[in-house]
């Protein structure tokens, strides 16, 4: 595993302002997000040295092995997290070793809600739960509820910037 910018990704995560879960709600004992991505994908791609038949030569699996990494390196980026175009790719190599049947990720112990967040941006199903309210409320309103509601709010926008509809609610806060 590329550890190093693993490491580096998930340390910056503290001094991330803007549009991190941390800012919804404290959560003591928040997990970086770069790490829950780096270790789902990890976990569902097959190491290249399981395929003999692709990468017959060490060093083909390393070479192959490289290239996932580097994968991995984009990933993690904080910047990256809405890049549809490298969560495409990130999900076309997860397809590649566990086939179009795609398994579902739970996590029985939430919390902070990193791991189902991670899982459902890589495109897999996520279940979350928690003995603790807080983290169930977190987990549905970071996971369940903006899923359920995606498209409205995206038409919603549009609404908002076509000047169809008055965002009142943001009238006192935002300057439209
Ligand atoms: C270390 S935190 C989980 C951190 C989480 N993975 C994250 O990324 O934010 C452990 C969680 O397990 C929950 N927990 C402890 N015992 C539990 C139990 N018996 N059943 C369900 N949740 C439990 C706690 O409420 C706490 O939220």
């Amino acid at each position: 595993m590329p550890l190093d910018v693993i490491n580096k990704a998930s340390a910056r995560e503290k001094s991330i302002r803007h549009g991190h879960p941390s800012t919804l709600h404290l959560w003591w004992a928040r997990r970086p997000l770069a790490t829950a991505r780096a270790v789902l994908f990890a976990s569902l791609v097959d190491d290249p040295s399981e395929h003999e038949d692709k990468f017959p030569t060490p060093e083909a699996q390393q070479a192959e092995r490289e290239r996932l990494f580097e994968i991995i390196g984009e990933l993690v980026e904080w910047e990256n997290s809405g890049n549809e175009e490298i969560f495409a790719n990130a999900l076309a190599e997860i397809k590649k070793s566990v086939g179009e049947d795609l398994p579902a990720v739970f996590d029985p112990f939430a919390g902070g809600g990193t791991i189902p967040l991670e899982a459902q941006r890589l495109g897999l199903k996520a279940y979350a739960s928690d003995l603790n309210p807080v983290a169930v409320m977190i987990n549905k309103a970071m996971i369940e509820l903006p899923a359920k509601f995606k498209n409205q709010l995206t038409n919603l926008s549009a609404a908002i910037a076509a000047r169809k509809v008055l965002p009142m609610i943001f009238s006192t806060t935002a300057n439209f």
